[in-house]
């Protein structure tokens, strides 16, 4: 069971320390792996507040070269340099914001696993697509174009675009149906067994049905990873779940 949040552009160095406090009080378990993914600029800060600790960090994003003219942007080979385990590829902020498209999603998902890190590679629906009764064929045609061929030691994340902070989550049916369909095809493509997690809108309340769901192998948490006290309170639903296989 993975549990990763997804912290995007918030939280800044003074609320980072404080959310260490609480996590240097809790006991984690060998059974549910967290992951945290900070702002670039503190991966560095929060890895060493957790050193004692069993958590991974993250990026959030990361080119598809290793190094060169590319004012802004972060080389693979830095992140895990710096102590990274995992990277987001194409989390749908990124694709929609930053233009970034599958092609890309690819090469950057091929560049980070060359520079061996696990590569969480975000696909999902928008409501257009939801409604019209495509979105399986829409997630099909996403993950054939951006999984590239070296995927291992990966996760991919159905997040589904109207579900990420809205609140709106969907319905448990809809939920198996897409990470099974995902699950066959990623099985296609890689000829393995990889990792699905859910995003949009996870929080303490619906973390349990949502971890109940088959082929959910954990949740990547945005809003709700920001309070220390929520992040724990979904990390303990994870193991609660693992005790009753
Ligand atoms: P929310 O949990 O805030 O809906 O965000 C989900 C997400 O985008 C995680 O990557």
């Amino acid at each position: 069971m993975f549990i990763a949040a997804n912290w995007k552009m918030n939280l800044d160095k003074k609320s980072i320390l404080e959310f260490s406090k609480h996590l240097q009080e809790f006991k984690f378990s060998n059974k549910v792996k967290a992951c945290i993914f900070p702002p670039m600029t503190y991966i560095d800060y929060l890895n060493n507040l957790v050193a004692n600790l069993p958590i991974s960090v993250g990026g959030q994003n990361c080119h598809f070269n290793f190094s060169g003219a590319y004012t802004g942007e972060v080389s693979p080979i830095f992140l895990k340099d710096i102590g990274c385990e995992y990277v987001i590829v194409g989390h749908s902020e990124r694709r929609t914001l930053n233009n970034e498209n599958d092609y890309d999603v690819m090469l950057r998902s091929q560049s980070a696993i060359n520079a061996n890190l696990k590569v969480i590679l975000c696909v999902g629906e928008s409501l257009v697509e939801r409604k019209k009764g495509e979105a399986l064929n829409f997630i099909e045609k996403q993950l054939l174009a951006s999984t590239p061929k070296n995927f291992e030691n990966s996760l991919i994340a159905y997040e589904p675009l109207w579900s990420i902070g809205t609140g709106n989550i969907p319905s448990m049916t809809e939920i198996q149906e897409m990470h099974e369909h995902i699950a066959q095809i990623i099985n296609h493509i890689t000829n393995k067994k990889i990792k699905i997690l859910y995003g949009g809108s996870v929080n303490v309340d619906n973390i349990t049905d949502i971890l109940n769901i088959k082929n959910v192998d954990g949740v990547l948490v945005g809003g709700a990873s920001l309070k220390a006290k929520d992040f724990l309170a979904i990390y303990t639903a994870a193991v609660k779940k693992t005790y009753n296989f």
